[in-house]
């Protein structure tokens, strides 16, 4: 039996920060921006607005859709690498908001790839006869956003998204998932202060070393062929073709990264999921959340395959094959 996925949520907070706001912060333009990376707008959580108020909301929405009680789970998965705190995990706080007293907890960290990643582990412990996880992927990306450097603070944004899993049948639910990592190229994406090795201190904060560095020229390129990668994988490994696929959703980084991908997997642009124009690089939570928009407009049916491909920091990449 597989698992299956009884329902999705997402959400994302109300303040919209727009390119035409970034040119009066940095040296940019919406030019720029939407030429290189496709993205309009991005949302941006308020002042007190933490990782779990996000994931609540979407992991709310995600339960009334699977029509699944807060009590009646068995595991809480959260990907993220922006919890509300270090310690306990956020996985555990929203454990209490939810009411899900029965739920063990805790959080995933995985960067951008951290919903694949979250969505594995639940497969697995679905087949090994758990009834209901919940998966969650969150961020507070402007959190660890450098407002004043231009070549990040474009690019992300802050938003949740949530799945419901439990049994499926033999056809239907995700049929297989497949994570990379390569350590090896651990600072192409880091943010290298305030962990165990730099803790946090004035230093750090003068410094900026509390927020997101990225190599993303490099990056890019490791990205389209990762994503491919992964996504060549998933179709191999079940015996099925690209052109058996009915809607791929990428993780959310750049439009011409998504495009490319698009284009050497031989994709038609109605079989691509885009929402990166609204949301911007939201991490671990663009998946979910482009899921959500996908499964709510239709564009999702019951019996279509959808196959997800992300890439992020560590470096990280993932593929999961899902039959709706
Ligand atoms: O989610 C995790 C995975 N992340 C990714 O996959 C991100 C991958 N990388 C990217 O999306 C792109 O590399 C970026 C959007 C970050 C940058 O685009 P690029 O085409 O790779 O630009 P670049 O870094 O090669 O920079 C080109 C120029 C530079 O100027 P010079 O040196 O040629 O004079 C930058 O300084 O663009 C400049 N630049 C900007 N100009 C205006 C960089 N950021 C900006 C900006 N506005 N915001």
């Amino acid at each position: 039996m597989n698992s299956a996925i009884l329902g999705t949520g997402s959400y994302v907070p109300n303040r919209v920060l727009t390119n035409a706001d970034l040119e009066r912060m940095v040296d940019t333009s919406d030019t720029w921006i939407v030429e290189r990376t496709g993205i309009r707008e991005r949302r941006l959580v308020e002042p007190g607005q933490a990782c779990s108020d996000l994931a609540l909301e979407a992991a709310q929405r995600a339960l009334l859709a699977a029509n699944v009680k807060a009590g009646d789970i068995d595991l809480i998965l959260m990907a993220t690498c922006t919890g509300d705190t270090p310690l306990p995990s956020t996985a555990c706080l929203l454990q209490h908001r939810l009411g899900a007293t029965r739920a063990a907890a805790c959080d995933i960290s995985a960067a951008c790839c951290g919903f694949v990643y979250a969505l594995s582990i639940a497969d697995a412990y679905i087949k090994n006869g758990m009834r209901y996880v919940l998966v969650i992927g969150a961020e507070v990306m402007s959190s660890i956003t450098d407002w004043t450097d231009r070549n990040t603070c474009v690019l992300f944004g802050d938003g949740a998204g949530a799945v419901v899993l439990g049994q499926g049948s033999s056809e239907t639910g995700v049929l297989s998932t497949h994570l990379h990592a390569n350590g090896r190229l651990s600072d192409m994406i880091h943010v290298p202060g305030g962990g165990s090795k730099e803790p946090a201190s004035k230093d750090v904060l003068d410094n900026k070393r509390c927020f997101v560095k990225m190599k993303g020229n490099e990056t890019f390129k490791i990205a389209v062929k990762s994503m491919e990668e992964a996504a060549q994988e998933a179709v191999r490994a079940n015996g099925v073709t690209l052109d058996d696929v009915d809607m791929f959703i990428p993780h959310q980084a750049n439009m011409r990264i998504l495009n490319a991908v698009r284009q050497r997997l031989g994709f038609s642009q109605e079989k691509l999921m885009i929402n990166l124009d609204k949301f911007g690089n939201t991490s671990a939570a663009s998946i979910p959340l482009a899921l959500d928009e996908a499964v709510l407009s239709q564009r999702i049916q019951k019996g279509h395959l959808v196959l997800l491909a992300a890439f992020g920091a560590g470096l990280t990449w993932a593929s999961a094959l899902v039959r709706w």
